[in-house]
This record gives structure tokens, C-alpha cells and sequence, in this order.
């Protein structure tokens, strides 16, 4: 409550000091009009999600994909899938009708219109709503947890951690994550699910281009979730006997996996012997110190002559003009919201706390994906 209190004084004031200063503020009458368009678009920023978010849990994508991947559908029979007996179309189109004019959904030419719904207009997927359906590789279950209240939260406690420091998750949920999540099983779920979702996207990139899993007979996934990435790894590579790792409340939820064994522990306790420890989405979510400390463990259990595979963004890897190029910096702002003192890292980060972890070799391998591959040697 403190916090609000604190934003709304700051926001009057703000206020008041724009409207007295701003004809000295701009350089001219075009540059003052598109600073407040551009103001105007930060403002709604959230806009997007958030109405992307309704439209996920109505399921329209999946409503539309079970038609056919370029099937366009009209409000009514959009409607007619939805959980509700009476539906508020004129709410429906007005979303849809956003999320048109933002290319989320695309529409086809309206035919007639009733009390200012276009009720023959038909809607049809974009590359952005495929992703969004829930079947096979996705990416719902990211776009639901990254929107969910919890994980939103910390978001509003930023200008507090800059004042006087702290953990955002912490501030705006009561405890760190990984507490919270044992404590919570939907949100544990909602978490997990959406590691899985990424795990799925990005496995298919890893195996892709990285042919360092062939020699491997045994294989650790280190805070491995539910063991998606695992799964996939021993699928393509059915020699190598695969552990996941991750807390114990983790691994309680997590499904039989063909040639996977889950175990439940604590990374700055111990970790599983295996050949090579694998590790994706793990490192950003520590501090230096605790990497070290993690690194260490990984360093026990692999013995002379393994490896570590660690899976995370590079943030000056210059090979990842696909996705958008601000992604890994995007992320280094989710680390403050969502991790205890985490944070994506520059090449010349990795390789501080590498060596300090007692891994003096490593290739950044490029992927087609967020993330790079990291492969470091102790040798
Ligand atoms: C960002 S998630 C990544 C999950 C998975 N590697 C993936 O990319 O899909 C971080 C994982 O680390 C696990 N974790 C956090 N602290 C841990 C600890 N002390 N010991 C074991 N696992 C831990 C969490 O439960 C979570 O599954």
C-alpha cells in the first residue's frame, strides 16, 4: 500500500510540472506531437497483452485453428465456442476489432453491421496468433504466466528496488519465487507450464545446430522443471540415461517421462553425477556469487573430463537479428521482477563467472532462438 501511495504523489506532481513547462520543453510544434503520441503508446503499452491475454483464455486461436490454419471465422461462430450460453458480442468485436488494427487476428472485408457490430466480418489467424495456440508447440502457457497478477506485480515495485534495493517479486508477493511457488500449486503450475512451453520451442533450436549431446552417455538437467528439455534430449539421443533436477515441489508435479529420471534437490546443496550438466533458463536467475556457487556443484559432479551446457541469452551475441533485438534486454528487466538479484549477461560476464565457477573453457554457440548456447570445460 505504501508503494501505490508513494506513485500516486509522484504521478501529481509529474503532472503539474508538465503543464508548466512543456512549450520550453520541445524543439518544435512536430516534435511535441509525436513525443505525445509516443507518450500516449507507452501509457497503453500493457493494452497489448492484456487484450491479447483475453483473447488467449477464451481460446479464439484455438477456436479458429480447430476450423483450419487459415480458416476465418465470424463473430457468431466464434461466439458459438465460447463457455457462455449469451456471449457480449458487441465486448467480443470490440476486442477483436483491436487486435485486428494491432495484427494479432486478421480480418476479411465486413458485409453488413448490426447495432455497430459487424457481425458478418470473419477472423482468421496471423503468424503472432499461431504461436498463441494451445496445442503442440506454443506459446500460451509463457504468454499466461508472464500476464498473470503474481507475475505482474513486481513490475509495479520497480522505482522501489532503485530507491532502496530489494527483490520486486519479494515486495509485491510476500516471498521470493521459488517459496512462493511451493506455497501456491496453480502458480506452480503456471510457472512450470510455461518453462515447458519455452523448453519445447527451444529444444527444437538446440538440437538443431549443437552436436555436442553425442558423445554422452549420462546427462543432468540442472533445475530442469517438469523435464521437458530432458525428454527431448534423450528422445534424439536414446544412449544417454537423463536425470532432471529441480526442487522437490517441482519434480512432485512433474509427468513419467520415457528414459527420464526426476529427482528432487537443492542446486547449492549437491547435483547428480552425469557426464555433462545441462542448464537452461537456470544462471540469469542468480546473482554472480550464486552462479559461482552453482558452477561449483556442477563442476563435482561431472568429474575431469565433462561438461557443462548451459542454455541462456547472450546479450551482446551479435546472431540474433530474428527475434527482437531489445528480447535479451527485455528479459533482464523480467529478472528483476521475477529472480533474486538475476540477470541476462554480456559474453565477457559469462566468462567471469565461468572461470570463477572453476571453468576456464567455453564456445558460445549461436541457436535460432532467444538464447545461446553456452558449452564451458573445466579443463
Ligand atoms: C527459469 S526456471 C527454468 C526451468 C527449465 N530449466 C526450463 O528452462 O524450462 C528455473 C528452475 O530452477 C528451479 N530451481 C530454483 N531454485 C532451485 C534450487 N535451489 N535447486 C533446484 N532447482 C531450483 C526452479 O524450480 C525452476 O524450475
Amino acid at each position: 500500500m505504501n508503494g501505490q501511495a508513494t506513485n500516486n504523489h509522484y504521478s501529481t506532481e509529474i503532472c503539474n510540472g508538465v503543464r508548466s513547462r512543456s512549450g520550453g520543453l520541445f524543439e518544435s510544434e512536430e516534435e511535441e506531437l509525436s513525443g505525445q503520441a509516443e507518450a500516449w503508446r507507452f501509457t497503453f503499452a500493457f493494452v497489448d497483452s492484456l487484450a491479447v491475454k483475453s483473447a488467449v483464455l477464451l481460446g479464439i486461436p484455438d477456436i479458429i485453428a480447430r476450423q483450419a490454419p487459415n480458416a476465418t471465422l465470424s463473430l457468431s461462430q466464434i461466439a458459438a465456442h465460447l463457455p457462455s450460453e449469451k456471449p457480449d458480442l458487441n465486448c467480443l468485436f470490440r476486442i477483436l476489432r483491436f487486435l485486428v488494427a494491432k495484427k494479432f487476428f486478421r480480418a476479411e472485408t465486413a458485409m453488413s453491421t448490426e447495432e455497430g457490430v459487424d457481425v458478418e466480418m470473419r477472423y482468421g489467424l496471423t503468424p503472432a496468433s499461431k504461436w498463441l495456440v494451445k496445442d503442440g508447440v506454443s506459446m500460451a502457457a509463457m504468454l499466461l504466466m508472464q500476464n498473470d497478477r503474481t507475475s505482474v506485480a513486481p513490475w509495479h515495485h520497480f522505482n522501489e528496488c532503485v530507491v532502496k534495493g530489494g527483490v520486486a517479486f519479494e515486495k509485491a508477493n510476500g516471498a521470493h519465487i521459488w517459496e512462493y511457488a511451493s506455497a501456491h500449486p496453480d502458480y506452480n503450475d503456471l510457472f512450470n507450464s510455461a518453462m515447458a512451453c519455452n523448453a519445447n520451442i527451444v529444444m527444437k533450436a538446440v538440437l538443431s545446430k549443437y552436436q555436442g549431446f553425442r558423445s554422452l552417455n549420462s546427462l543432468v538437467d540442472v533445475g530442469g522443471g517438469t523435464g521437458t528439455a530432458v525428454a527431448e534430449i534423450v528422445k534424439a539421443y536414446p544412449a544417454i540415461k537423463g536425470f532432471n533436477y529441480d526442487l522437490p515441489h517441482v519434480v512432485a508435479t512433474a509427468p513419467h517421462l520415457p528414459g527420464v529420471k526426476h529427482i528432487g534437490g537443492d542446486i547449492f546443496k549437491s547435483v547428480p553425477s552425469a557426464d555433462a550438466v545441462f542448464m537452461k533458463w537456470i544462471m540469469h536467475d542468480w546473482p554472480d556469487e550464486d552462479c559461482v556457487k552453482i558452477l561449483k556443484q556442477c563442476r563435482k559432479a561431472i568429474g575431469e573430463r565433462g561438461k557443462v551446457i548451459i542454455v541462456d541469452v547472450v546479450l551482446d551475441s551479435r546472431e540474433k537479428a530474428a527475434l527482437d533485438p531489445n528480447l535479451g534486454i527485455v528479459f533482464d528487466l523480467v529478472m528483476i521482477a521475477h529472480s533474486s538479484g538475476g540477470k541476462e549477461r554480456t559474453e565477457e560476464e559469462w566468462k567471469k563467472v565461468l572461470e570463477e565457477g572453476g571453468f576456464p573453457r567455453f564456445n558460445v554457440i549461436s541457436i535460432p532462438a532467444l538464447q545461446s548456447i553456452i558449452e564451458a570445460f573445466p579443463y
